[in-house]
């Protein structure tokens, strides 16, 4: 081959190389919430649609065996085999994004803050999320359709801050009760550390991972009754104590503290609070289009080269 012509063959193959590198967008990680898995319509669909609608690659990051694991692992043990998962996912090791729900977003808080040497989060997108804590699980009544129903109901009847579930029930992990905050801060195993709740053993490792982020998307539906307080979705909760109110999320101690970074991601413009109609998880096509898939575009890289 002639000496030009080689070159010009090169040069082609690097246009080329660079083209598609600029084409690669942030992919994102979906974590399902409980009583589901990967593999069912909701999480499949829903996961296939939001790789669609924003040309990202995504993946539903599966903990165990889904349903029984979603109920039965408690959190801090979920959210280490999350963290292991996302380490040796070759996609993720340049950063990523995810979209989280329900109980997920406990999973998801786990990775961004307690995961160390995992990849950098960029962009949280939280669906109904119990962030600060929920203070009533449905019983079996609301489980109905679970075949580890009654198993479940056995459990957390022994009581919710017991080392039995604390141990063997995920969802006694971000239970908190008020009027028992002593008990809460001694016995839960999972939320008061994830919280920086706890006033000797804060740790500003995690606030300054959670601070991190680019976006903060929180969205609350409007007929939630599955997180109770609904607010909690958004940071807020009851004041210790009290039962009756509830703070929203700026006049809780976590925010005027900011043990998490909740406070510093606020002031700098990066936390969306979004409200939407529709019950548990219930979203609207045209909902997930305007405040989830913005958020899983990489503009920045996706944009055309227009001058190789
Ligand atoms: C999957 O998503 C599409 C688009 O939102 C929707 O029309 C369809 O009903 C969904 N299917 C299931 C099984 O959820
Ligand atoms: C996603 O796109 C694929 C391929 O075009 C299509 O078969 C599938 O129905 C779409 N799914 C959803 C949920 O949008
Ligand atoms: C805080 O968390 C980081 C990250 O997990 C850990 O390396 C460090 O030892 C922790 N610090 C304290 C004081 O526990």
């Amino acid at each position: 081959m002639e000496k030009g012509l080689k070159w010009s063959c090169v040069a082609v193959v690097v246009a080329f190389l660079a083209m598609v590198d600029v084409s690669v967008s942030v992919p994102f990680i979906m974590l399902h919430g409980i009583i589901a898995g990967c593999s069912d319509n909701t999480n499949a669909n829903f996961t296939l649609l939001l790789r669609n609608l924003s040309g990202s690659p995504g993946f539903c990051v599966e903990i165990g065996n889904g349903v029984f694991t979603s109920m039965f692992m408690p959190l801090a043990h979920q959210a280490e085999i999350a963290c292991e998962k996302v380490k040796q996912m070759k996609e993720l090791s340049k950063g990523y994004n995810i979209v989280a729900r329900s109980q997920g977003n406990l999973v998801a808080r786990g990775l961004i803050e307690f995961c160390d040497g995992g990849p950098p989060v960029y962009n949280y997108i939280s669906l109904a999320g119990p962030h600060a804590g929920i203070s009533f699980i449905p019983m079996c009544n609301g489980l109905k359709s679970s075949p580890y129903c009654k198993k479940f109901d056995e459990i957390i009847k022994r009581g919710l801050y017991s080392d039995f579930a604390q141990n063997n029930a995920a969802p006694s992990g971000y239970y908190k009760i008020p009027t028992d905050i002593t008990m809460y801060l001694e016995s839960s195993k999972y939320l008061p550390k994830l919280s920086n709740e706890i006033p000797n053993q804060r740790n500003s490792t995690y606030k300054d991972r959670f601070a991190s982020l680019h976006n903060l998307v929180l969205v609350k539906f409007q007929d939630d009754k599955v997180i109770v307080p609904i607010e909690s979705t958004w940071f807020g909760f009851y004041p210790d104590g009290d039962f009756k109110h509830v703070l929203p999320a700026q006049q809780t101690k976590l925010y005027t503290e900011d043990w998490i970074g909740l406070k510093t991601l606020d002031t700098a413009g990066k936390v969306k609070f979004v409200s939407v109609p529709g019950g548990h998880l219930d979203m609207a096509y045209q909902d997930v289009v305007t405040h989830v898939v913005p958020y899983l575009k990489n503009q920045e890289r996706t944009r055309k080269h227009r001058n190789i």
